[in-house]
């Protein structure tokens, strides 16, 4: 039996890890052949593969990126988009595919199923937003970096006397800013699930400098303030119709420095938090993951991806992982609040 691997949409620490496990668990029992396509769905649409073997997978698994390389090539958004993959599948003698990503190429990979290909998901993504699972490959690299950034800044802010935003990534859920936040002690945290009142988070800046400290406030990419449901769009215009002022964050600063008088500076995290080496624990995830996944392609369970819940590794219906993003409940939400002034 051949086997397709691919790793789709923006990469993340843990990818090769996972390509390892796959690779490694495919050559025990009776072997698997597989095979890998290059930059995500892209690979199979231009028939563009390489061969996956042993000696591809040694000393990756401190590698941050993927070894196959990564696009947000979607076949879905095209004419014939799947029919074409499955033909690459096929030309590549490809049995069965094991895709590996967050949203939009678990969404593809569920398209394929329902198509009738044989085809097992694998979850990832640093914004740990997708439904099926409790975490995703990626997502405490990025939590470890935002954590880090949050440390770093604070001392500089308390030399300066300054308030610092942290803008970090999470377009539609805040996960990486809640954890980083409350990991990080930060003073305010914005998600893009609760919109923000600007005049909180500046009266809460202001108690903070009365007290003699510099706040520091992590904020998601995708946080919006409240009454203004336009996205804010780096280099573009806010939701209140200023020009040019950046992302979230710089609008976040620029109000605190504006109201308090503080000097303020905002920090994007930005493609920080996607590369570089991923902590033991995504690395753990991705070789559980991948081992699993190929239990699943050895079991002919198509149209499942596998799942992390509680400290177990279950199979779940890809229907289930795409759809609906897995925002943070309100309840957590609560307990960052908590402990805030
Ligand atoms: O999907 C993961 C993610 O890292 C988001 O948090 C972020 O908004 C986006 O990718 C950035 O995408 P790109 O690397 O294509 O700019």
């Amino acid at each position: 039996m051949r086997v397709g691997v691919l790793t789709g949409g923006g990469d993340c620490p843990g990818l090769n890890a996972a390509l390892r496990a796959i690779v490694r668990a495919a050559a025990h029992a009776e072997p698997l052949e597989v095979i890998g396509f290059r930059d995500g769905w892209r690979g199979p649409l231009d028939g563009d593969t390489r061969p996956l073997g042993a000696s591809d997978v040694l000393d990756v698994l401190d590698r941050g990126g993927t070894l196959l390389g990564s696009s947000r090539t979607n076949p879905i958004s095209m004419d014939d988009g799947i029919d074409r993959v499955r033909s690459g599948l096929v030309a590549a003698g490809c049995d069965a595919l094991i895709a590996i990503g967050g949203e939009d190429t678990l969404g593809v990979a569920h398209a394929l199923a329902e198509a009738g290909v044989a085809v097992v998901g694998v979850p990832k993504t640093i914004d740990n937003d997708l439904s099926a699972t409790d975490v995703t490959i990626g997502h405490d690299t990025a939590v470890a970096i935002a954590t880090e950034a949050v440390d770093r800044v604070r001392t500089t802010a308390e030399s300066h006397h300054r308030a610092i935003v942290v803008e970090v990534m999470g377009r539609h859920a805040g996960w990486i800013a809640l954890r980083s936040g409350i990991a990080g002690g930060a003073d305010a945290i914005l998600i893009p699930e609760q919109p923000f009142d600007i005049e909180e988070v500046v009266a809460r800046c202001a108690r903070v400098t009365a007290r003699g400290r510099a706040p520091i406030v992590v904020v998601a990419e995708g946080a919006v303030p409240q009454g203004g449901e336009e996205v804010l769009t780096r280099a573009g215009t806010d939701a209140f119709g200023h020009v040019q002022l950046g992302g979230v964050g710089d609008h976040v600063a620029a109000e605190i420095g504006r109201a308090t008088g503080v000097s303020t500076r905002a920090v994007v995290l930005g493609h920080l938090q996607r590369g570089g080496t991923p902590t033991a624990y995504d690395r753990v995830l991705g070789t559980r993951f991948g081992l699993h996944a190929v239990d699943a392609v050895r079991d002919g369970a198509w149209g499942s991806m596998v799942a992390l819940r509680g400290d177990e590794i279950v199979r779940a219906p890809l229907a289930d992982g795409v759809g609906k993003l897995k925002t943070v409940p309100p309840e957590q939400y609560a307990e960052a609040l908590a402990l805030l002034d």
